[in-house]
């Protein structure tokens, strides 16, 4: 890596910023250590479960942005980080997202989503209401950005947006559940 400004083949596609490496240095583990680890975590991991029913309990806003920051470490599709996270904790905001959600899902589970899908969700008992969308203390509304803008207001393609939005949403569930919060993707479609 060096200190001079890169010539413009080595500048990155990420927004036309220049590309520099992190080093990247860790320890080595001892294999003992490292399966003592694992065993670990795939119990800790095995406790998380999606919960559909919360708590209005207020949590501390630090833990949610720390969970964020968590996912926005995630590797992503030529660097490019295509994601926005929004942390909405206004009761009243979050009104209007159920209300728009709740709109959505009545007409996806009065026939829209087709017998095949419905059939698929009945076992796990949900409908179009979503309460947990007022009753938790928080929502997390993540949005991908398919394209980004360059200088001259062009739109730039970004790079494996599903599988790079993806990967950093599991990072973010994988830190909440670690904070000790629980959590529940909601997928509302179309997702207007
Ligand atoms: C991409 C994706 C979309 C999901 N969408 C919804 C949803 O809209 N509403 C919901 O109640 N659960 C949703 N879930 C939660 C799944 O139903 C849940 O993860 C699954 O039943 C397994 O349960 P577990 O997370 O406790 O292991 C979604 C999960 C994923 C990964």
């Amino acid at each position: 890596m060096s200190d001079t400004t890169p010539s413009p083949q080595q500048w990155s596609p990420t927004h036309g910023a220049p590309y520099r490496p992190a080093p990247y240095r860790p320890d080595r583990i001892a294999a003992e250590t490292a399966l003592a680890h694992a065993a670990r975590l795939r119990l800790r991991m095995d406790e998380r479960r999606t919960v559909r029913s919360f708590s209005p309990d207020p949590v501390p806003e630090q833990v949610l942005r720390d969970a964020v920051a968590c996912a926005a470490t995630a590797p992503s599709g030529a660097h490019q980080q295509p994601w926005t996270f929004v942390l909405v904790k206004d009761p009243e905001v979050r009104r209007r997202i159920r209300e728009a959600a709740e709109h959505e899902e009545k007409v996806s589970y009065d026939g829209r989503l087709g017998e095949e899908w419905l059939a698929a969700l009945r076992p796990l008992g949900t409908d179009a209401v979503k309460a947990h969308m007022t009753d938790a203390p928080a929502l997390i509304v993540v949005f991908q950005q398919r394209y980004w803008l360059g200088e001259d207001g062009t739109k730039r393609k970004h790079y494996y947006v599903d599988e790079s939005v993806g990967i950093a949403v599991g990072m973010l569930l994988t830190a909440l559940h670690l904070s000790g919060l629980a959590a529940l993707i909601h997928t509302p479609s179309p997702m207007r």
